[in-house]
């Protein structure tokens, strides 16, 4: 059995934040920011918009993609480390939502990564029997936990969600391998202190809610680690790099992904790049890049497509899929 993804769909909330509005909280420029990262202007959700609302309008754009009711779902799993709240799930809370009955849902937090260590998770559950049809949901609201004063994280993310629908197959198509990564040594890298139970909420002061980043350091980590489990996964799934013919990449820095088509040499013009719309929207940003390379028609039947992914933990990872 193979996962297949049958239905691709997203959901971005409508607030924009653009780059000239940034000027305007921080001293930087949109000459700064195009240069330095490749982002022009991102989304940023309402008080009133929480990760749930994202995901949950994902899904169902999702499961109209692939024209599955609702019902036919017997898992749902949601990539998140922005949840609405501590407990319970944001998943559990989106099935509630869609109206599924007695079926699991949970979260899964591998923060950018999220949503190849979700399709990695999927992809098992799928081989081994377990569930036919999963909803797999990547959503992140990082500017709740984005201080406007730091122009070195402010500048960065934004808000969205994807999401796919997965379904068994005797065909040979849908996910072909994944590997996983992480170095947890390296957590200080990029994190939220307050709020968990290192620092509740009793003792946590109102910066503690906030994300902290070492942006320069974890910048020469990405670039290695993307390489490596895209390496890594070609030599496991016995596929050459030219047979590929797309890699969507977490969309965090344009210099990154330039970096890796350099270090690669794999041709820029069939590598998928959103940032200049979104930002980094976290575990959304590979789903949501796939759902409009679909739906542009940047992806054809039967194409050998890889997802590469690294953010906080560390963790970082890769996925091939055939479509
Ligand atoms: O989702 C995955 C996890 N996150 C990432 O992958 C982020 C990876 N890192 C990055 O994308 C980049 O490191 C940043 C975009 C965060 C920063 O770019 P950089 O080229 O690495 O800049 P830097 O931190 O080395 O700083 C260079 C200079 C500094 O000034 P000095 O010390 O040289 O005078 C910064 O203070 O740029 C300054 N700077 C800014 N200037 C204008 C930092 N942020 C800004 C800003 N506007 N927003």
């Amino acid at each position: 059995m193979r996962a297949k993804i049958i239905g691709t769909g997203a959901f971005l909330p409508p607030g924009v934040l653009n780059n000239e509005a940034l000027e305007k909280m921080v001293v930087t420029s949109d000459e700064w920011i195009v240069s330095r990262t490749g982002i022009r202007e991102r989304r940023r959700t309402t008080d009133n918009e929480a990760s749930s609302d994202l995901a949950y309008n994902a899904a169902k754009h999702a499961l109209k993609n692939a024209g599955l009711k609702p019902d036919r779902i017997d898992l749902v799993l949601i990539a998140t480390a922005t949840p609405d709240m501590l407990l319970p799930s944001t998943g559990c809370l989106v099935q509630g939502r869609l109206g599924i009955r007695n079926v699991p849902a949970f979260d899964l937090n591998a923060v950018c990564s999220g949503f190849i260590y979700g399709l990695a998770t999927a992809d098992a559950f799928i081989r081994s029997g377990a569930y036919k049809s999963i909803l797999l949901i990547g959503v992140d609201t990082i500017t709740k936990f984005t201080d406007y004063s730091d122009r070195t994280t402010c500048i960065i993310f934004g808000d969205g969600a994807g999401a796919v629908v997965l379904q068994a197959t005797r065909e040979k198509k849908g996910v072909i391998g994944s590997r996983l990564y992480a170095d947890g040594t390296k957590w200080d890298y990029i994190h939220v202190p307050g709020g968990g139970s290192r620092i509740p909420s009793y003792a946590a002061a109102p910066s503690d809610y906030y994300m902290i980043m070492k942006g320069h350091d974890t910048f020469r980590v990405a670039v290695r680690g993307l390489e490596q489990a895209i390496l890594d996964l070609l030599k496991q799934t016995r596929v050459s790099l030219r047979d590929i013919d797309f890699i969507i990449p977490h969309q965090a820095n344009t210099r990154i992904i330039g970096a890796l088509a350099e270090k690669l040499k794999y041709p820029m013009e069939k590598i998928f790049v959103n940032i200049e719309n979104y930002g980094n929207t976290s575990a959304a940003s590979i789903p949501i890049a796939l759902h409009e390379a679909v739906a542009g028609k940047r992806i054809r039947n039967n194409d050998l497509v890889l997802f590469a992914s690294f953010g906080s933990g560390l963790t970082w990872g890769a996925s091939l899929v055939k479509w």
